[in-house]
C-alpha cells in the first residue's frame, strides 16, 4: 500500500532520496546541535590525522541518519561501505566486510539494533582493538586466530537506541540524537528541493508543506512532489499556499500532518480505550500493527505533536489529541481506560 505520509522510504523515494540527499555537513539542514557536536569530532580527528571516533545515529525514520553517515565519509574523504544489521545474520558476513577495508574506510550499518549476537560479539573487538577473532575448524579442534583490521569509523544508524546493548552503546564515542525538525528547517529543506528538482515553489506553499511534513525531511520531500503533480495537472505549476491546500487534501495529508498509523493509534486509543493509559502491545494489536513500529515510528512524533503521553501505567490521550478527533475529552478523572466506555 501507498502512504504519501509514510516517513518509511517507498520505492519512488530511493532515486529521488539519492538526488536531494545532501552531500556535506553545510548543505545538511537543521539539527544544529548534531551538526555543531559532528563538526568538532570530525575536525578534531581531521587535526590528528585518525579516524572520527565510531558515531551512532539514532532517531526516528525520515530525519536524516543515512545522509549523516554518507556525509561523514564525505567529509572526511573516505570510502564508505553500507551494509545493515538484518543482513548481518553470521558473523563470517561481518568478519568478510571487517577484513576487507582500508584504513579510513567508513562502515555504516542501518538498524544496527537488529543485529544478530555473534556479529555483534566480534563487532565489540573490532571496534576496540581493531581486530577480529576469526574462528578456523569446528568443535574441540576449533581454534580461533587473531586477525588486524585497518582503523576505521564505524557509523550505526537506529531508530531504537534503546534496544541497543550496553556493550554495544558504550563503544560508540559519539552518540547523536536526531530531532524532528522545526517548519522553518523543513522550509529550507522544501526550498533546496525545489530548486533541485525545478519546482516553482512559491513560499506560502512551501510553509503550508513544511507544517503538514510531520517534522520529517522525507515526508516533505514526498510531498512537495505529489504537489508538484497537483500544480501541474490542475493549476499553471507553481506552488502556491492554495495550490498546496487543495493538493494536499486530494492525498488525505491533515492539517498536522499526521500519518494513517498516527490516527490510527489516536482513534483507538481515544475510541476504544476512552483515552488511556493502556499498554503499547495492546494498542499496536487493535491498530494491526507491530508494537516495534507503533513504538520507534509513530509514537515519538505523537508525543512531540502534544497529543500522546507516556505513563508508567501506559499510553494517554491528551485533550488535544481529542480536540484532533473532533471530540470532547471526558471531565479529570473521568477516563479510566476501556471501562469508561461501558
Ligand atoms: N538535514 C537534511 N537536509 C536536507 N535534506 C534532508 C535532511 N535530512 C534528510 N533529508 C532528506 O530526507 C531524505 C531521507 O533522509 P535519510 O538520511 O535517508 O533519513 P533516515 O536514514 O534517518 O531514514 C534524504 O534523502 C534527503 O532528501
Ligand atoms: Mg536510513
Amino acid at each position: 500500500m501507498s502512504d504519501e505520509l509514510s516517513p518509511l522510504p517507498e520505492v519512488g523515494d530511493l532515486e529521488v532520496d539519492a538526488t536531494l540527499r545532501p552531500r556535506n555537513l553545510a548543505e545538511f539542514v537543521g539539527q544544529p546541535r548534531v551538526r555543531e557536536q559532528l563538526e568538532l569530532v570530525l575536525e578534531g580527528a581531521r587535526r590528528r590525522g585518525d579516524p572520527p571516533d565510531h558515531i551512532l545515529l539514532s532517531g526516528p525514520p525520515g530525519l536524516g541518519k543515512t545522509s549523516l553517515a554518507l556525509i561523514v565519509a564525505a567529509e572526511m574523504g573516505a570510502a564508505v561501505r553500507l551494509t545493515s544489521g538484518p543482513a548481518l545474520e553470521r558473523a563470517g558476513d561481518l568478519a568478510a566486510m571487517l577484513s576487507n577495508l582500508a584504513p579510513g574506510d567508513v562502515l555504516f550499518i542501518d538498524e544496527i539494533h537488529r543485529i544478530a549476537r555473534p556479529a555483534e560479539e566480534m563487532l565489540y573487538l573490532a571496534m576496540e582493538d581493531f581486530r577480529v577473532d576469526v574462528v578456523v575448524g569446528k568443535g574441540p579442534g576449533a581454534t580461533s586466530i587473531p586477525l588486524d583490521i585497518a582503523p576505521f569509523t564505524l557509523v550505526g544508524a537506529t531508530t531504537r537506541s534503546g534496544a541497543l546493548t550496553g556493550p554495544l552503546r558504550d563503544r560508540f564515542g559519539f552518540t547523536a540524537h536526531m530531532e524532528f525538525y522545526e517548519p522553518a528547517d523543513l522550509e529550507r529543506v522544501l526550498r533546496r528541493a525545489a530548486t533541485i528538482l525545478a519546482v516553482d515553489l512559491r513560499p506560502d506553499g512551501a510553509a503550508e508543506i513544511a507544517r503538514r511534513s510531520r517534522g520529517t525531511p522525507r515526508i516533505a520531500n514526498r510531498l512537495l512532489r505529489r504537489v508538484r503533480d497537483f500544480a501541474e495537472v490542475r493549476a499553471d505549476g507553481a506552488v502556491t499556499r492554495t495550490v498546496a491546500r487543495d493538493a494536499l487534501a486530494v492525498y488525505d495529508v491533515d492539517e498536522l500532518g499526521l500519518d494513517r498509523l498516527d490516527r490510527a493509534v489516536l482513534s483507538a486509543l481515544v475510541r476504544s480505550f476512552g483515552g488511556g493509559p493502556v499498554g503499547v502491545s495492546t494498542l499496536a494489536v487493535a491498530v494491526g500493527e507491530e508494537p516495534g513500529t507503533v513504538e520507534e515510528v509513530c509514537e515519538p512524533y505523537l508525543v512531540r505533536a502534544g497529543m500522546l503521553a507516556r505513563t508508567p501505567r501506559g499510553r494517554v490521550a491528551t485533550p488535544a489529541a481529542w480536540g484532533h478527533l473532533g471530540l470532547v475529552p471526558p471531565p479529570d478523572g473521568a477516563a479510566s481506560g476501556p471501562a469508561a466506555l461501558f
